[in-house]
């Protein structure tokens, strides 16, 4: 029976027979003995593992170099060395695979950019194995976090025909050879389909039958822009209320923060101490700030007020009437409020069709939670929910209300005021991780002009 090394490491007193699997780490022989760093990748520490000459299977010690993988019985002794409680000592040996000198995480201390083009063996490092395993976790939190409150987990489509942000970047799926465009009602579904940007309007159509419901599901979206916070591939999570109005999704998406980070705190607690030192040293402060310090909520038109008069040369211009950029959002988080920040009402003209319009005429009811590192993290909206105004938002934004005929029916039958949001399930993990860049959060990134693993 195997035992997975973090239960061997957390054992309360020796064990007389324990079986281990999992990679070479390091191995150093000493006179008569030699020490193996074993890793299975189920925590961050390796177990040490003493294996004496004469121990069955020791005289393949040679080929236990890094990267091989092995069996190994033993006793579990406490260890007289610094720094580890337990170590093992190895009763019978076994080696399962060989990795010769080319395995290319000899040494530590690979950049990440390194460590991209070997995607396929970077989560046995230290630092991808915990960024993974906290991935795991949160992805968990995030299921429990909305069950706890009575949330519907709903599947919403990958394939769909409608591009809900309106922003046309979709990828086209197709069963055609040649140009789709010319006879896409001969196409597989008998209309241009494409991958989903967001489950949200398909998600509207079940809150208003369960009332709260959440997805947590694959995003694709085709824009060309190789930052480090967007992917063509990406995990979203999109809660949606009926019966609710923008401070109520205000409230959810504030909290949902705060809880990932106290859950990522509490749980997850040997790896996000990895990151502090290798990766963020600040880190630990940022997340007791999230969680200690109220979220600010300043409208669009303020926003741009104090972007205006910050007297900053930003690289993009402000204007009312322009989308907040990555380094204006930062520039709010953390250098004038020092605190994530919620802004609400956005010029209509820049946001899409489903949001409420404001009594003003102008704006409508969006929010944008904006975070310390990143930036954006969430944009949701209280939804359009009165039919003559969804029609005229339909117009407004040249889409032809025959396209949207459902959704539309959403607000012609039981039509309720409702809310939600869209949260990318990695920049919540850079947030939590301080890890800069999305290609490493996600265990095989899909950016423009990478699709190779
Ligand atoms: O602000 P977005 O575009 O909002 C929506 O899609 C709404 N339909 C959501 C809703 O109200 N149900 O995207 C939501 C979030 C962003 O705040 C960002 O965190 C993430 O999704 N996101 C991306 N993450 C990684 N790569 C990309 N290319 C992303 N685009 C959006
Ligand atoms: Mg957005």
């Amino acid at each position: 029976m195997r035992t997975l090394i973090k239960h061997v490491l957390a054992a309360t007193e020796p064990q007389a027979a324990v079986t281990v699997k999992g990679w070479v780490r390091t191995r150093r022989d000493a006179k008569g003995f030699s020490f193996l760093e074993l890793n299975d990748g189920s925590c961050l520490a390796s177990l040490q593992v003493v294996v004496d000459a004469g121990t069955p299977g020791a005289e393949q010690l040679p080929k236990l170099t890094t990267g091989a993988s092995a069996v190994v019985a033993g006793k579990l002794v406490s260890s007289p060395a610094a720094g580890q409680k337990w170590e093992l000592r190895a009763t019978r040996l076994e080696l399962v695979g060989v990795a010769d000198a080319s395995y290319p995480l000899q040494k530590k201390g690979h950049t990440a950019e390194f460590l991209r083009t070997i995607a396929h063996l970077r989560p046995r490092s230290n630092l991808y194995g915990a960024v993974f395993r906290v991935r795991s976790r949160l992805a968990f939190a995030v299921h429990q976090f909305f069950q706890e409150r009575d949330f519907v987990y709903v599947h919403t489509p990958i394939i769909t025909a409608s591009d809900c942000e309106g922003a046309g970047e979709m990828f086209r799926v197709t069963a055609l050879k040649g140009n789709p465009d010319e006879k896409p009602q001969a196409d597989f579904f008998g209309r241009p389909t494409y991958l989903t940007v967001s489950g949200q309007l398909e998600g509207e159509s079940f809150a208003c039958a369960l009332s709260n419901i959440y997805t947590f599901g694959p995003t694709f979206r085709a824009e060309n822009s190789n930052t480090a916070r967007h992917a063509a591939e990406f995990w979203m999570i999109e809660p949606e209320m009926a019966f609710c109005d923008l401070p109520g999704d205000m409230d959810l998406g504030e909290e949902f923060i705060k809880a990932m980070a106290k859950y990522a705190q509490e749980q997850c607690a040997e790896d996000l101490a990895l990151f502090a030192r290798f990766v963020d040293k600040g880190l630990p402060e940022r997340l007791k700030f999230v969680l200690e310090r109220p979220f600010v909520r300043v409208p669009y038109g303020q926003a741009i007020e104090l972007l205006t008069q910050s007297g900053k040369q930003f690289e993009f211009p402000v204007a009312y009437g322009q989308n907040l950029q990555s380094e204006h959002e930062r520039f709010l988080t953390e250098e004038h409020f020092k605190s994530p920040v919620t802004v609400f009402n956005f010029p209509r003209l820049i946001k899409p069709f489903y949001m409420r319009l404001n009594d003003d005429g102008q704006t409508v009811a969006a929010m944008d939670v904006l975070v310390p590192g990143i930036g954006e993290v969430i944009g949701g909206a209280q939804r359009e929910e009165r039919l003559e105004q969804l029609h005229d938002n339909l117009r407004f934004h040249q889409l032809r209300p025959e396209d949207y005929w459902w959704y539309v029916d959403l607000r012609r039958y039981g039509t309720v005021p409702h809310a939600g949001f869209g949260l990318g399930f990695e920049r919540l993990l850079m947030f939590l991780t301080g890890v800069a860049n999305i290609r490493d959060v996600i265990p095989f990134a899909r950016t423009p002009g990478n699709a190779e693993f």
